[in-house]
């Protein structure tokens, strides 16, 4: 064990490892996806029960998944034979987290994609001058044309692969520090602006009064499946880069800063968008083309609208390719960790496979749009409900019980927990991990399948 660590390898610093965890969690999630999760699910009521679930059910998660990777020092799947042996059926947990981040790049690729078509469509100055129709219709311009899409999703998935093979030093933590410091000094920037804006007092009227009386069931179920996709949790990610950790770190202080900054960009990002949205006399729930169509939009019109416009994609940008990253990483680190391969081949093969399993989903946008092999949905629809409605959740779910019910070694992870000077600490994570975390986790995928 001490040899195999020896040999490892590991972050440079604290401060590394938790911008590049960061960065794994902050992405289209918190810029693109809760924006308009929250102006469809009604503002202040389910940001409140998305802030909830992030605490009672997402921190401990991630604090478990950490924990088992730290402990294993090896990938998710390695993770789990070191703890359990060869053969031991919680591999599979392992097993689905490398295919389930697998997946997951192969269509997030697509999306991200549209956003470095839109940070040179704003570098160009396209947008300023045209009227809402005509930035609405360049949308559908990209997206209808095959070619575009899946050039940029190549693009994309180059980029990730040119970051991880310069390895955990090398490539992932010398990004994240530079795409990270980057990323918030620009969505500081944007968060002032719309504070300046006539729309600032609606839109933290929106996100912070809470309306009980709007929140659905569907809202509830809403918020904590994306309390797991936005912390990256249930997919193998935090286990692989928890694994990168010295054995001494402290688990709680280090999981709490990077949920910390995820719940922070994701709350910053709502309330730059909606702040322009709404002083545009826009509708907050206009889905998915909230920032690919409304946000251009609304800057169009505002002074330096074209800046902002750039600043504003430069940061879509650079979120996603933190977190996509660490969605290769983790099949890498598989093959690297259990196969014996060298990281060079590792990187290649499993870009390269993202890029042809995540054609389909690239081309549903256009000429397979009609093309709905299951329950009448696209490619595209059916890799996002596979991971992010039940494979997320039920990793997640099996983290949760196995550091909740069948993990051996009590002291042992209390001490890694910071045992003595927390006393409070552990039997609280255990109590939610135990009780907590599942039955809401069911509670999801019950309802997923139609129960409720
Ligand atoms: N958390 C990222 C976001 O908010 C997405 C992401 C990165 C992710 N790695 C993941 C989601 C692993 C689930 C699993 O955009």
């Amino acid at each position: 064990m001490a040899d195999q660590r020896a040999g490892r390898a590991h972050w440079a610093s604290r401060f590394g490892f938790v911008l590049a965890a960061a960065g794994s969690a902050i992405g289209l999630g918190n810029i693109w996806k809760f924006p308009y999760i929250t102006g469809q699910n009604g503002g202040g009521a389910f940001v409140l029960v998305y802030l909830g679930c992030i605490v009672v059910v997402g921190l401990p998660i991630m604090m478990a998944e950490f924990l088992i990777g730290r402990h294993g020092q090896r990938d998710a799947v390695g993770s789990f034979v070191a703890l359990e042996g060869k053969g031991s059926p919680w591999c599979l947990v392992g097993w689905g987290g490398v295919a389930a981040s697998f997946i997951v790049l192969s269509f997030y690729a697509v999306v991200a994609g549209w956003s470095f078509d839109y940070v040179v469509k704003s570098a160009m100055g396209t947008f300023p001058g045209r009227s809402a129709g005509e930035i609405n219709a360049l949308f559908g311009g990209l997206v209808s044309s095959p070619l575009q899409v899946v050039f940029w999703q190549g693009f994309f998935v180059a980029a990730t692969v040119s970051i991880v093979l310069g390895g955990i030093r090398g490539g992932i933590e010398r990004w994240s520090k530079v795409l990270m410091p980057v990323l918030f000094m620009l969505l500081v920037l944007l968060f002032v602006r719309g504070m300046l804006s006539p729309g600032a007092g609606a839109a933290l009227d929106f996100m912070f009064r809470p309306d009980f009386g709007r929140l659905t069931p569907q809202a509830l179920l809403d918020a904590l499946g994306h309390a797991f996709f936005t912390l990256s949790l249930g997919a193998g990610t935090m286990i692989t880069y928890g694994s990168y950790l010295h054995p001494k770190s402290d688990l709680f202080s280090l999981s709490v800063r990077i949920t910390v900054l995820d719940t922070l960009v994701a709350l910053l990002s709502g309330l730059a968008i909606f702040s322009v949205v709404f002083a545009a006399g826009l509708e907050p729930a206009a889905g998915p083309g909230l920032v690919f169509q409304t946000i251009p939009i609304v800057f169009a019109s505002l002074p330096f609208g074209s800046l902002l416009a750039f600043v504003f994609f430069v940061l879509l940008a650079f979120a996603a390719l933190s977190s996509s990253i660490s969605m290769l990483e983790v099949s890498v680190a598989y093959l690297i960790d259990e196969k014996g391969w060298g990281r060079k081949r590792s990187t290649f093969l499993i870009g390269s496979l993202a890029f042809l399993v995540g054609l389909p989903s690239a081309l549903s946008f256009n000429v397979w749009a009609q093309v709905t092999p299951l329950f009448g949905k696209t490619f595209f629809d059916l890799m996002d409900v596979l991971v992010s409605s039940y494979m997320f959740p039920l990793g997640g779910l099996f983290v949760a019980l196995y550091a909740g019910w069948f993990w051996k070694g009590e002291g042992e992870k209390e001490e890694l927990l910071g045992g003595r000077h927390r006393a409070w600490l552990f039997p609280l994570w255990h109590f939610l991990l135990r009780y907590v975390a599942p039955s809401a986790v069911l509670l999801i995928l019950l309802n997923q399948i139609g129960v409720f």
